[in-house]
């Protein structure tokens, strides 16, 4: 370290209060120019939603630059993650980056000296906690002033978002995007200097920086970025504007991943992508999900899983892999989002009512066990009684056995937000209503069918509502809650089912495998 970064390690160390107790205080709309001027780079979503033909370059060099190295030594950081597996995966990468820089995790807000939000923008609901948890953490600052409070995540690429949060939240120290999590080292390194508040959110995605830490979460089952970014363009959509365009890891770093978790002891692999099912396109080696999977099968960890696909991504070949077995589980997640063409065709899917039930078809013929479970929403502008019937009729015939089920929800610059809507909001609560009777009663059915039956469970651990008993779930991701010892703990045991419940099973751990149902 010479001369130059020992000095700014020791201004990095030793904040001056005054400055942030500075913008705590109201400010005035000349104050809030103030921060747009000093603004690095704000997101814009017209920005966000051009797709360039340039090649994404891929790094293997990233560090921790020296004079932030051991810059967290007796501190603490806290990451609060919202929305899905992409984010918090995202969130195990910051924490590597943190404890690369010498932080140590925390639960405990009062003892972090930075606090981050990971933020969800698919729907208004995921905002509107973070909001709420933001106005918490001004009570923080005043108590803590050398408190450095950050917000990232999707809700970072909304110009919207990051413009209240200027002008309403001016003591949060740094906002920075979904594309430059690899920069948190140097954000927080301005966030400690600055005045003002650092923004830095990159409208358009960067390269893929392969060589980032993780500190993952758990020992048995792990995440596996494959790609990043979406190019659908649903038009109820935000997540093509929050995560850019559609960029694959190479197979080499999947693989080599993947060796590696299994040599560590890992049970199971979910691969990760927005749109995983398109993974390949963008490399022009004609090599798709399928032969990834296809090379994973060949890797001694019992369990892969991948989320989320996209119906009209989903070939032949990733079909002919999964039929193989193994390491490959009888369970699809495949959002339909509506049973009615006309629908589908406003949200702009890319496929119909009949594409859909053929692709289903095709995937019960060659895996006649797979279960199969959804996404839908509901109460998408101006839907039809009629429509939304066809949903519940298209729900009945696939015999989904779970679903996530949404009340349509207008999100900013999408182009279904901009479309003028008559259905009342009762209506559309009644309807979510009548859809998630439907798919309890479908899922308690399908449960039912396993009592008495012994399946293969991957332990997780205690279960969240009862210590006195285990969790984990089957090769068809059902919950499985059993009595057994702590020692099952990470393996993958054979229980009796003796109860079943509309959202999981109950059981007892069992000596033999024979029988067993999966
Ligand atoms: N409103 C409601 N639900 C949405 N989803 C995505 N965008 C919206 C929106 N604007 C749902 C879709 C998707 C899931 C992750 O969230 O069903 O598959
Ligand atoms: Fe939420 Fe979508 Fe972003 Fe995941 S990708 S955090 S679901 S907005």
């Amino acid at each position: 370290m010479n001369e130059q970064q020992r000095k700014e390690m020791d201004q990095v160390r030793q904040r001056d209060p005054e400055n942030n107790l500075e913008r705590i205080k109201e400010k005035s709309s000349d104050d809030f120019m103030k921060y747009f001027e000093t603004t690095y780079q704000p997101p814009n979503m017209r920005d966000a939603q051009r797709r360039r033909k340039q090649d994404v370059d891929v790094h293997y060099d990233f560090h921790i630059p020296e004079e932030m190295q051991g810059v967290g030594e007796d501190r603490k950081y806290l990451i609060r993650t919202y929305g899905c597996q992409m984010n918090e995966h995202d969130t195990e990468v910051m924490a590597g980056i943190f404890e690369a820089m010498g932080y140590e995790s925390t639960n405990v807000a009062t003892e972090a000296d930075v606090i981050l939000l990971n933020t969800c923008a698919i729907r208004e609901n995921a905002e509107n906690k973070v909001f709420g948890e933001i106005g918490h953490l001004k009570s923080l600052k005043r108590e803590n002033p050398d408190l450095i409070l950050g917000v990232c995540g999707c809700m970072a690429q909304e110009e919207g978002v990051v413009n209240r949060i200027l002008k309403k939240h001016p003591f949060m120290d740094m906002i920075f995007g979904t594309h430059n999590i690899h920069k948190v080292p140097e954000l927080l390194k301005e966030a400690m200097f600055s005045k003002e508040m650092v923004v830095d959110v990159w409208s358009k995605e960067g390269d893929i920086i392969e060589n980032l830490p993780r500190s993952r979460k758990g020992k048995i089952k792990a995440w596996v970025n494959v790609m990043y970014g979406c190019d659908k363009f649903c038009t109820y959509c935000i997540v093509p504007y929050t995560r850019g365009k559609e960029r694959s890891r190479l197979p080499e770093d999947i693989i080599q991943e993947v060796r590696h978790l299994a040599a560590q002891g890992y049970k199971e692999v979910t691969l990760l992508g927005q749109n995983v099912n398109a993974y390949g396109k963008d490399l022009d080696i004609g090599y798709g999900l399928g032969d990834l999977m296809d090379d994973l099968h060949k890797i001694d960890i019992p369990r892969v899983r991948f989320t989320t696909s996209h119906p009209r991504d989903f070939d032949d070949r990733l079909i002919e892999v999964l039929a193989k077995g193994g390491n490959m589980l009888d369970h699809i997640h495949l959002p339909v989002q509506s049973g009615s063409s006309d629908v589908l065709k406003i949200m702009g899917r890319k496929y119909s009512r009949e594409d859909y039930l053929e692709l289903v078809r095709k995937i019960r013929e060659a895996m006649p066990n797979a279960t199969l479970t959804t996404d839908i929403i509901v109460g998408f502008p101006n839907e039809t009684e009629a429509q939304f019937q066809e949903t519940l009729s298209l729900v009945e015939e696939v015999g989904f056995e779970a679903a996530y089920t949404f009340i349509f929800s207008p999100r900013e610059n999408t182009p279904a937000a901009k479309m003028r809507d008559k259905v009342p909001m009762d209506e559309k609560k009644e309807r979510l209503q009548r859809l998630n009777a439907l798919i309890n009663k479908q899922s308690k059915e399908t449960m039912e069918l396993y009592e008495g039956e012994i399946v293969h469970v991957l332990v997780e651990g205690e279960s969240k509502n009862n210590a006195e008993v285990l969790a984990g779930y089957t090769k068809r991701n059902k919950l499985v809650n059993f009595v057994g010892p702590d020692s099952a703990i990470g393996q993958i045991v054979p229980v009796k089912i003796t109860k079943a419940k509309t959202w999981s099973l109950d059981g007892e751990m069992v000596e033999t495998t024979t029988g067993v149902k999966e």
